[in-house]
């Protein structure tokens, strides 16, 4: 397959540099690749209200499989996008950019990229599938992309980085809020869900660089937890958190019954209900004014033992909600025995992002120094 492709690039090549050329857009040849998808995770059961006969599919997930000409990487990169969101996250930016997954091509990667289950492509089945919501414009201006106009942590006022005003009537605001689609209001039910069906996607296409955004953080701990030996590393961008409670934006109601998932993961010694994890305040990492309150273990804690041997970054962008409280999650993982590593995007010079980093004016930065350097670092 690869002979063929490259066969055919000199002829691409022409044919993408003269679409370049009808493009305000510089760069964007993007890399060449061949793309397939697939679905995995189908369950066929009857049709509700019907008998036997009529049998539907649900549970499924929309797989994008993406193969540069070039493949010089053993792992592929599997993505995972979150809240509200569909895989279109990685490919170009809201502006027309190219996105994360043309870069890690560029660097030899096969990629594959998920809609999360009853969501974008993998299908929502009425009466079988739990109810859903979106995001209103205002959310996504005030918590992502125009968080300095609404100010509601302090860290916000920092930022810089999102291309365009990032309200409604920008022409890229509009296009990014127009990709945004409803997800299941239960995040136990996407749990189980996620679980399931990428656990099968894992078993097919075996050992992975898992990268998650947000919501589909807790879904790295519970795939590592999972399916151990083929999860080689997490890279979490700002993962859903703190453990146990919701934070800056009330209400803050309790969540991650199990720390930092919805659903059970292994501890050691083993749980046999989320009432076993005895909690207590971190007091240097609370602050009620910000609305956080940081929970770890009470000692001596349980091991999430399944995760020990899977190096795992966090990634914290400057001006996100998540600058205030995701260095509790990653307290909660070290105690917890994970091999956890913490980037706070300012720390090494990289400023003024918010939490849709990757397609932000400075995304294939964060790609390069960060994400590519870390995967050098521990499993290239
Ligand atoms: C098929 O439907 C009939 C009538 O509703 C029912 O008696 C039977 O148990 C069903 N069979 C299966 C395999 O569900
Ligand atoms: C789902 O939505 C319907 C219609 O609004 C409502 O009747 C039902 O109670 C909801 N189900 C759940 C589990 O919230
Ligand atoms: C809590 O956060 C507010 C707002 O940033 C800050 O002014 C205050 O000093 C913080 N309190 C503590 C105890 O850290
Ligand atoms: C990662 O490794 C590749 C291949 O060795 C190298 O070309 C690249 O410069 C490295 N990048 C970073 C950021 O470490």
């Amino acid at each position: 397959m690869l002979h063929s492709l490259s066969g055919i690039s000199s002829l691409l090549t022409l044919l993408l540099l003269s679409t370049t050329c009808l493009s305000s857009q510089s760069q964007l040849q993007g890399t060449l690749h061949r793309r397939n998808y697939f679905y995995v995770g189908e369950q066929y059961v009857d049709e509700p209200g019907t008998h036997n006969g009529t049998e539907i599919a649900f549970g499924q997930i929309y797989v994008e499989h993406l193969v540069p000409a070039t493949v010089t990487q053993t792992l592929p990169i599997l993505m995972i996008h979150g809240h509200g969101m569909t895989g279109t996250n990685f490919l170009n930016t809201p502006d027309g950019r190219l996105g994360w997954a043309d870069y890690f091509m560029s660097q030899g990667f096969e990629i594959y990229i998920v809609d999360q289950p009853s969501r974008g492509r993998s299908a929502w089945q009425m009466g079988i599938d739990g109810n859903e919501s979106a995001y209103d414009a205002t959310t996504i201006s005030s918590h992502f992309t125009a968080v300095e106009k609404f100010n509601l942590w302090p860290q916000a006022s920092l930022h810089t980085q999102w291309p365009g005003s990032g309200i409604a009537g920008d022409a890229i605001f509009d296009n990014f809020y127009a990709s945004t689609v409803p997800s299941l209001n239960s995040d136990e039910e996407s749990s189980v869900k996620v679980k399931r069906a990428v656990g099968k996607l894992l078993d097919d296409i075996g050992p992975v660089i898992l990268l998650t955004h947000s919501q589909s953080g807790q879904y790295g701990w519970i795939l590592g937890d999972f399916r151990p030996s083929l999860v080689k590393t997490i890279i979490a961008l700002e993962p859903i958190g703190p453990p146990f409670i919701n934070a800056v934006f009330p209400p803050l109601t309790p969540a991650r019954p199990f720390g930092v998932t919805e659903i059970p993961v292994t501890y050691s010694p083993p749980i046999s209900s989320a009432s076993e994890l005895k909690t207590e305040v971190v007091p240097s990492l609370t602050n009620a004014s910000l609305g956080t309150t940081c929970f770890q273990q009470a000692a001596p804690a349980r091991q999430m033992v399944n995760l020990k041997d899977i190096p795992t970054l966090v990634v914290t962008s400057e001006s996100s909600y998540h600058a205030v409280y995701d260095s509790c999650t990653v307290g909660y993982l070290a105690q917890a025995g994970v091999p956890v590593t913490h980037v706070q995007l300012a720390d090494v010079g990289i400023k003024g992002n918010a939490h849709m980093m990757f397609m932000e004016k400075n995304g294939l930065e964060i790609a390069e120094k960060v994400v590519l350097e870390w995967i050098n670092k521990t499993v290239a």
